[in-house]
């Protein structure tokens, strides 16, 4: 193991060990990464932040990545998403006691993401439950929150798509590749690129190691579906 890895890993474990964590819940399809895959996890956000920066997304959280990357980059803007309010409020109470910069959200997204704060993130994390329909959600929420306002011209140009990067985990065994490529083609009908994949990045308790997947919106997003799925966000808009 790496130096940098095996001291934040012994950081990492002092701040979680004063802390009560529930059992993963079957219902919202949790299982926990291990530590060192957060600090892996959170290194590499930390090389792409730098090209970035803004605040940081994550669309659910249930590993916690959020914390680890607080340690890591040093307290940047962190918005966590998730439907599970004993997650949230755990992230909330190690975000006050370290003095993190964590704002949490609880929110189901099987819904579209509210437009007035979600619009313009750059960097955005999840592990979504691992159905087609699951990544395909995640997928259109990371959109959502990350392709801006205004004229489509600026939000398909160059220098607007730079910045954005999805990180996605996902992980489909040796055995079953046509589930990876049925992912394969929901990233590409989504119109994103997929730039770079590490194979068995993330290590889990209970469950087989998952892909992590880089992804980048291309000028091929599909922006009208994008804010049509958002223009009738309640019920009384939609007339
Ligand atoms: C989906 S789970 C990880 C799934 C896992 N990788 C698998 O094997 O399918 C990741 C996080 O998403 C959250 N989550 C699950 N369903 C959600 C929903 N409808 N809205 C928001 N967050 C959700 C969980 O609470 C958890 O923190």
């Amino acid at each position: 193991m790496k130096e940098e890895i095996i001291k934040y890993l012994a950081q990492l474990k002092e701040i979680l060990k004063n802390y009560q964590r529930s059992k993963p819940k079957r219902e919202f399809d949790q299982f926990y990464a291990t530590e060192e895959t957060l600090i892996k996890r959170a290194l590499l956000i930390k090389k792409f932040y730098k090209k970035v920066n803004g605040e940081i997304l994550f669309l659910g959280d249930d590993d916690l990545t959020s914390i680890a990357t607080s340690l890591i980059l040093n307290s940047p803007p962190i918005a966590v998403v998730d439907i599970d309010k004993e997650i949230l409020d755990l992230i909330d109470k190690i975000s006050k006691d370290y003095n993190f910069n964590i704002q949490t959200i609880q929110y189901d997204l099987r819904n579209p993401l509210p437009k007035d704060k979600f619009y313009n993130f750059n960097l955005i994390f999840f592990d979504p439950p691992y159905t087609p329909l699951g990544i395909f959600v995640w997928l259109n929420r990371a959109l959502e929150a990350s392709m801006g306002k205004g004229r489509n011209k600026k939000r398909k140009s160059p220098d607007f798509l730079k910045n954005k990067y999805y990180f996605l985990c996902y992980s489909y065994g040796e055995r079953s590749l046509e589930r990876g490529l049925e992912i394969q083609r929901i990233i590409t009908q989504l119109g994103l690129i997929i730039e770079t994949k590490l194979k068995n990045f993330n290590k889990y308790y209970n469950a087989r190691p998952s892909d992590l997947y880089i992804l980048k919106p291309t000028p091929k997003i599909d922006l009208r579906k994008i804010d049509m799925k958002r223009k009738a966000f309640y019920t009384f808009e939609r007339g």
